[in-house]
């Protein structure tokens, strides 16, 4: 990555010091008041499966779990940030990640006059691995308020900061999108921003496909003969983890068992319970969330192990005529012959996936949505071994979850008790999202 620091040419102006009060609320003495949730529609890209938000005006972004920044292409004309800022420094304390450096062109051209002193970020494409350079800015959003998840209150406009990107940086993401929306724990987040300046708890919820939620989470279950149940009284939670080499989310895994009618076989990894850990001091190991990939991908160690207990379920399942297909490229594991159809939900009897996790109240399970993909003549298990090119997620995590395995579901984040609420394929619990959408 060539070196963009840039000098500072005089002190910080008023702005700065604007900026640095209204953007970095959190640390200072005064808390902001307290602002209602926002909820947001998402819409599920056909093309790339990615999820878009609409919450910056006029332009959808892609939604990334792991990502930092907010970050879009920007008019030619926009505000910067000055360099001298604690919102510069904050942004600048991202660890750069391993990227293929893409040409920002002359994004300075288009800054407000007298900016000599602006701000430069590096946004980070996390399909394609790309990343470049561009000035910090503030973007306008608008969001609708919500008291319960369940209406929608009225519309707010606010700002936040991020990145300017150029055209380029857009590569592989769904066609009118401008640009990333970072989930991170890291404090120019979207999340991170909107809690330090609404005061509503570093909590968010993403009931995928649908919408986001922001704050203190409102969401209801629909559920088949019981109406509207707040979701803390049904879903499970575990402990989230993080790593301190990069930002994204972290599932405690201890094991993997294959499940089907009564049949069922644990994965009998390499290095036992410790196949997944996650180490603290070379970042590697352990389980991550993804939604910048399509499916999940485990290290060869681990898919050899889960695919044999895979095969194992469906050997000793009772419908004998399932059998082992040939592979479709990407996937390895494919089979042929007559799943049985269930009633409810109604959908295919086929093997369930269980993730045990370590100090959380419920297995993490994978039914059919999100891992079976149908192939003509076969159904394969969308779960990938890792190629030779490494993870698509940095530092060699021992598997990802992807896009497939997360949608249909209700991911509530609490970032202060850093606690992942989870539900599984929603239509397993004979179950959605009530949305005002
Ligand atoms: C608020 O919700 C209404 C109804 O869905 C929608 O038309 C409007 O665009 C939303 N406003 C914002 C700022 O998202
Ligand atoms: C949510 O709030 C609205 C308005 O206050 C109310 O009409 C609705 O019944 C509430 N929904 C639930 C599930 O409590
Ligand atoms: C859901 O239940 C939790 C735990 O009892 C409570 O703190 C929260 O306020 C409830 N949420 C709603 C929207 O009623
Ligand atoms: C399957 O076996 C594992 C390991 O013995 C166990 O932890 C898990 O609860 C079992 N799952 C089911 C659905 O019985
Ligand atoms: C598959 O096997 C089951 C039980 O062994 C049987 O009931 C079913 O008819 C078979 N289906 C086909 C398409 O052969």
């Amino acid at each position: 990555m060539p070196n963009t620091r840039i000098k500072c040419l005089r002190p910080p102006a008023i702005v700065s010091l604007v900026l640095l009060l209204s953007f970095l609320v959190a640390t200072g003495d005064q808390q902001p008041a307290y602002k209602l949730p926002l909820i947001v529609p998402l819409v599920r890209d056909t093309d790339t499966s990615l999820y878009t938000i609409a919450i910056k005006n006029d332009a959808p972004l892609v939604v990334d779990l792991a990502g930092t920044l907010v970050w879009s292409t920007c008019p030619s004309t926009h505000s910067t940030v000055a360099c001298l800022s604690g919102t510069c420094s904050a942004v600048n304390q991202q660890q750069p990640r391993r990227c293929r450096y893409v040409d920002g062109g002359w994004f300075w051209f288009g800054r407000e006059p007298g900016s000599h002193c602006a701000c430069t970020a590096h946004p980070f494409n996390p399909v394609t691995g790309e990343c470049s350079t561009g000035d910090l800015t503030s973007f306008a959003m608008s969001a609708n308020t919500t008291s319960n998840g369940t209406n929608l209150l009225y519309p707010e406009s606010f700002t936040t900061v991020g990145t300017c990107a150029p055209q380029r940086l857009l590569a592989s993401l769904p066609a009118g999108a401008t640009g990333v929306a970072g989930f991170s724990r890291r404090p120019l987040s979207l999340p991170s921003q909107l809690a330090a300046q609404r005061n509503f708890g570093n909590k968010f919820a993403l009931c995928l496909p649908r919408f986001a939620a922001f704050g203190d989470t409102p969401v209801y279950l629909g559920m088949e003969g019981r109406g509207f149940v707040n979701y803390t009284e049904v879903i499970p939670y575990t402990p989230l983890l993080t790593n301190p080499r990069n930002p994204g989310y972290y599932l405690p895994v201890k094991g993997i068992s294959v499940w089907w009618n009564g049949v069922n076989i644990s994965a009998s990894l390499p290095a036992g319970a410790g196949a997944f850990d996650l180490d603290v001091r070379t970042g590697r190991g352990g389980v991550a969330l993804s939604t910048t990939t399509p499916y999940a991908i485990m290290r060869p160690d681990v898919f050899r192990a889960f695919a044999k207990a895979f095969d194992a379920a469906i050997e000793k399942g009772k419908y004998t005529n399932v059998t082992r297909a040939p592979a479709v490229e990407p996937f390895k594991l494919c089979y042929t012959g007559a799943f049985p159809f269930m009633k409810r939900p109604a959908t295919y009897d086929v093997p369930r996936i269980y993730l045990e996790l370590a100090g959380a109240t419920g297995v993490w399970p994978l039914f059919n949505e999100n891992y079976m993909v149908r192939v003509p003549g076969a159904m394969c298990v969308g779960i990938l071994e890792m190629e030779p090119g490494g993870m698509p997620v940095d530092d060699e995590p021992a598997m990802v979850l992807g896009l497939k395995q997360l949608d249909m579901n209700l991911l509530v984040f609490d970032l202060d008790k850093m606690l992942l609420w989870f539900s599984g394929e929603l239509s397993f619990r004979l179950a959605g999202c009530a949305s005002p959408f």
